[in-house]
């Protein structure tokens, strides 16, 4: 069988990282965080002094990024230049980075061919914002997975909770909001269902009954 793309878009902490994990487990596929691309690019802005307005050379630090994904045991790991950047790129700041840097047009732009190269070889789970509209339009199956904001807010204080990193709710609500809002406006690619995804509401789900309605849609669609 040939082995196809599996796009995963939504916000954030609609559950989109652990269900790709866990679908790309099932389909015996590999895993493609884009995410982690742009906060890689936030990431090395702020330790270069570069702010996250000035898009051409945000664009440059796009164009130079030297990324790599491995798994380090169970987890999907992102490297910069060598280095395991995975839990720098997840705090709340380079979260806000990663969305700024990311609305800009020249950054997403010097940004898609590496991820087009990434998914190339097929058999990858990708997740992101427009990976399903713009990244990987003629993708085999689509998903748009969300969760009421509340319910993503609670998720992600839990899991900055058992990383020992506390965060207090009201704060990531707001910065939740903030965040969906200047990804679903912006002018380039902003983060919406593509007309041929699934979309699936995760507020009251298990991982378990998300990935078994995805790979139950995928069934269908081939069926
Ligand atoms: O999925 P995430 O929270 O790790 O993504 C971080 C930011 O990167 C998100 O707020 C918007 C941006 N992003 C994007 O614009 N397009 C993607 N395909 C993936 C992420």
């Amino acid at each position: 069988m040939v082995k196809k793309v599996v796009t995963i878009d939504g916000p954030a902490g609609a559950g989109k990282s652990t269900v790709a994990k866990t679908l790309a487990r099932r389909l015996g596929y590999s895993l493609l965080d884009t995410g982690a691309i742009y906060r890689s690019v936030a990431l090395v802005a702020n330790q270069q002094a570069v702010p996250w307005d000035d898009a051409a050379r945000l664009a440059e630090v796009a164009r130079d990024l030297a990324i790599e994904f491995k798994f380090v045991g169970d987890l999907n790991s992102t490297f910069v230049a060598g280095e395991d950047v995975s839990s720098a790129i997840r705090t709340p700041e380079i979260s806000q980075g990663a969305s700024q840097v990311s609305a800009h047009g020249p950054v997403r732009a010097a940004l898609l061919d590496l991820q087009r190269r990434l998914g190339s070889a097929g058999g990858v789970v990708v997740e992101g914002r427009d990976t399903g509209t713009v990244v990987f339009p003629d993708a085999e199956a689509k998903f748009f997975l969300s969760a009421t904001d509340e319910e993503r807010a609670r998720r992600r204080v839990e899991e900055l909770r058992l990383a020992g990193k506390p965060v207090d709710y009201d704060v990531t609500l707001a910065e939740i909001r903030e965040r969906d809002h200047r990804d679903s406006s912006r002018d380039v690619a902003p983060m919406k269902a593509a007309e041929d995804a699934v979309v699936i509401d995760s507020s009251t789900m298990s991982i378990d009954e998300v990935v078994d309605a995805m790979v139950d849609a995928m069934a269908a669609r081939r069926g």
